[in-house]
């Protein structure tokens, strides 16, 4: 059976699924959207990314489409329909379809859309040489906490990125200090061994493997900090790594051009990406 994708209470051959050329997602990228990590047959912190969609769309003021259960229920029939195992679940929301005026339509119901991908095991080129990134300008809008579908930002750190040979991009405030990847979050480890990541406010989306890490972290023991930091100390830090749903812990040993620590993988790093791996493969037990 094709890969099939669910679009407003069907679902579809993945090929053909589409909503209308009106949907508010499509034109004024008017939506919000989650992507949760898929682990062997497992939906990682499933109510974590859930509740993150509930308060994007709250701060939008989006209906939920349909109630947590019933995701929860779509969820696994498309993952069952595509048997998926290792990958992600992709969610998004819309306020719907509506013709094209800006302000919010009265009577549209909310678009849901959800798709699953495969995914590969991380490469071990990318383990054992970690991931090179650049630095830009941190040029988006002020509410970067809500998983807005808006990411023309992103997109453009991203391919700055790639064309300059590079993994990724850490976007910069105006004050110096990385905010976060184009879809990460970012994380560096001092000489004194401490592990350091933004504090979560507007200015970035506090991760759902952040907050997973941050709770892993401290049950380990090791010594944390919430705080910004600028491009100066993350170049001048012993390691540095990012955390996403698809990326879950991964090293960065290049920032512009300089490296990271000795330019190798960080050792801290790799315990926090092996402490992140068993958690994930603690669910599959207790489910
Ligand atoms: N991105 N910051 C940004 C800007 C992101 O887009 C993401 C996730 C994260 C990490 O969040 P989480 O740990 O919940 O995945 C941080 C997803 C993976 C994406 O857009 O594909």
């Amino acid at each position: 059976m094709p890969r099939q994708a669910y679009v407003n209470g069907r679902y579809r051959p993945h090929g053909d699924a589409a909503v209308h050329i009106e949907d508010r997602g499509y034109q004024f990228a008017d939506g919000v959207y989650e992507v949760v990590p898929v682990y062997n047959g497992i939906l990682v912190d499933e109510d974590l990314h859930l509740d993150r969609l509930d308060r994007s769309l709250r701060e939008l003021r989006i209906e939920a489409p349909m109630s947590r259960a019933s995701m929860k229920l779509v969820a696994r029939e498309l993952m069952r329909r595509n048997r998926l195992s290792n990958g992600f679940l992709y969610m998004q929301v819309t306020r719907g379809v509506a013709p094209r005026d800006h302000k919010f339509p009265k009577n549209a119901t909310p678009s849901l859309v959800m798709t699953t991908r495969q995914m590969k095991p991380h490469s071990a080129a990318m383990l054992n040489n970690g991931l090179k990134v650049i630095t830009v300008p941190d040029e988006r809008w002020a509410r970067c906490d809500i998983k807005s579908v808006s990411l023309l930002p992103n997109i453009l750190g991203k391919q700055a990125a790639v064309d300059a040979g590079a993994d990724d991009a850490w976007q910069v405030d105006g004050e110096g200090q990385v905010t976060e990847g184009t879809s990460n979050n970012a994380w560096i480890v001092t000489e004194g061994n401490q592990v350091v990541t933004r504090n979560a406010n507007n200015a970035i989306l506090n991760g759902i493997t952040r907050i997973t890490l941050l709770e892993l972290i401290k049950a380990e023991g090791y010594e944390l900090v919430e705080r910004s930091f600028s491009v100066e100390e993350a170049k001048a830090a012993r390691e540095a790594f990012l955390t996403s749903s698809t990326s879950f812990v991964l090293p960065i040993t290049q920032i512009d051009d300089q490296p990271v620590g000795n330019g190798h993988p960080g050792i801290l790093t790799g315990k926090l990406r092996q402490h992140y791996l068993d958690y994930m493969q603690s669910l599959g037990k207790t489910a």
